[in-house]
């Protein structure tokens, strides 16, 4: 995040910002990437089966991701295992 702007975007207007990886541990898994700002809304969804894996990103549009089942989740901060 640019501390300035609080654009989300590199010199090039590139998303420059942080990925998570989840990896689903069960089918159906969905993931929901909820807005930034006052209002928070989900604004996509994705359903992962079984071992399928998905690399996120939080952008301007995305403040927080999501995920609902059972599923490995890799960030910045450390790995967690949701549901199950
Ligand atoms: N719209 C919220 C915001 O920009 C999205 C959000 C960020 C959020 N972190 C969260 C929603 C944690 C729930 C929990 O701040």
């Amino acid at each position: 995040m640019d501390g300035v702007t609080g654009a989300m975007v590199n010199e090039d207007g590139e998303a420059s910002g942080r990925y998570i990886v989840v990896k689903a541990l069960e089918d159906g898994v969905v993931i929901m990437g909820l807005t930034r700002g006052k209002d928070t809304r989900s604004h996509h969804s994705e359903r992962l089966d079984a071992g399928e894996v998905l690399v996120a990103q939080f952008t301007e549009l995305t403040a927080a991701i999501k995920v609902r089942g059972h599923a490995e989740i890799l960030t910045d901060v450390g790995k967690v295992e949701s549901g199950g």
